[in-house]
């Protein structure tokens, strides 16, 4: 992964997004991180995202804030792009301190073994056929992706060149390398495609990705998907002398595949979370606020008119609307005397904001989380319902 974003050619990235600290002393480079640029969506609207990755510190140099110092940089260098989020996917606890909150899902999905493996009976043919994908397959499933990225609050927007750096981009040892299949009917027409990775994980095939076009089964063709992950996993066994055994369906928390496999899919791994660092909340609150107005629309609460004062205790936000508009959106300062309608301590607001828990959760995992008045506790929970998210980013 290190070796490609640095040798060959990136849609979003060069060598030089990387920082290096060095040793003057002996010109070794001791501690280094990145900055990998994407576009993701929250409710269908864009914004830019920087991804740091890549964090690592030579043990001889560790806690010295190096990658403290790193930080600065990449930071800076993230907002210059105009993006207004940075997402990593990392080490537990350790870049909360850098100004991130483990609020956004990431991963985790369902497990099958052996005796759930759908068997074909006997003489029976497998109903669709499984290809490698072509560069004349891309449209397609990009269009397929964009269209079940419908069912998540974020997702990550990929264009024509990031699509063609996914399917003959990354060298094979990459381990974020993933391959791509096709399925298509006996005559040939394409119903969906999913990806798989490209060795045994825990003595698993998983997929992180499976898409099909509206109007067809998920019922209908996922016992062909599983027997092409488990035949493919078989192999991948025998070359790295394992054992297959299991496929995986890394999902996140909700998908079709699991309404109709619900039993053939018995262990569920829970997810893990992104960090996320909004550094201009009423900037990013403002730039999604046809998603809020939406919500709002659809709603007990449609047509509202009022403001609503955010306490995060240091700062605040104060958020006003008008006939069922966000029209402003400011930076707030609770005081004794106005200590707001809702609030949220350090950054767990973010939790809200990006659907992973809903204002009852953080209000029971945190006493010092509240909701003073119905209209708060209505507006907050219309605004901010908890909902899925899968996103396939950009490294
Ligand atoms: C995690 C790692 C990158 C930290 O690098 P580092 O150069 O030691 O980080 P910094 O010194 O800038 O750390 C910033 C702060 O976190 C503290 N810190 C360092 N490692 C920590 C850890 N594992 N857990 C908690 N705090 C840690 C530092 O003491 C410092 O605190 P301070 O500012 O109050 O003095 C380094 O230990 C490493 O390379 N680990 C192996 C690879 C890895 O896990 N990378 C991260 C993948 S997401």
């Amino acid at each position: 992964m290190t070796r490609d974003l640095a040798e060959r050619s990136h849609p979003t990235f060069n060598v030089a997004d990387f920082t290096l600290v060095e040793d003057t002393d002996t010109g070794a480079i001791v501690s280094s991180a990145n900055l990998i640029s994407q576009t993701w969506s929250y409710g269908g609207i864009e914004f830019g995202v920087g991804r740091p990755e890549l964090v690592g510190t030579h043990p001889d140099y560790r806690r010295r804030g190096l990658v403290r110092a790193q930080f600065e940089v990449i930071h800076e260098w993230s907002a210059e792009r105009g993006e207004k989020l940075q997402a990593i996917s990392g080490i537990p606890w350790f870049y909360r301190q850098f100004g991130y909150e483990m609020a956004l899902e990431m991963g985790g999905g369902r497990v099958g073994y052996k005796p759930q493996l759908p068997k074909l009976k006997e003489g029976e043919e497998e109903p669709f056929r499984v290809r490698l994908a072509t560069e004349a397959d891309l449209d397609f499933m990009s269009h397929v992706y964009e269209q079940g990225n419908e069912r998540y609050l974020v997702a990550c927007v990929r264009d024509e060149a990031l699509w063609r750096y996914e399917l003959n981009g990354r060298s094979e040892k990459n381990e974020d390398r993933q391959e791509l299949r096709l399925v298509e009917t006996v005559e040939g027409e394409r119903v969906g495609f999913f990806t798989h990775w490209t060795g045994l994980w825990k003595q698993r095939m998983g997929t992180s990705l499976y898409e099909l076009k509206p109007g067809l089964s998920w019922l209908a063709v996922t016992p062909t998907v599983i027997r092409y992950l488990w035949a493919t996993g078989e192999e991948c066994a025998k070359r790295e002398k394992q054992e297959m055994g299991a496929f995986a369906f890394w999902l996140g928390t909700e998908h079709p595949v699991y309404q109709v496999m619900h039993s053939r899919l018995p262990h569920t791994q829970k997810p893990y979370a992104w960090y996320v660092r909004v550094p201009d909340l009423p900037d990013f609150l403002r730039h999604v606020a046809p998603v809020l107005e939406r919500r709002l629309t659809g709603s007990a609460l449609v047509g509202h008119s009022g403001e609503l004062k955010v306490s995060f205790y240091r700062d605040g936000l104060r958020l006003v609307f008008a006939q069922g508009r966000l029209t402003d959106v400011e930076p707030w300062e609770p005081t004794q005397a106005d200590d707001g309608a809702a609030a949220f301590p350090d950054r767990t607001f973010l939790q809200l904001l990006f659907g992973h828990r809903t204002l009852e959760e953080l209000d029971y995992a945190f006493t010092d989380c509240w909701a003073g008045s119905d209209e708060a506790r209505a507006l907050l929970k219309i605004l901010f319902p908890k909902q899925p998210s899968h996103v396939w980013p950009v490294v």
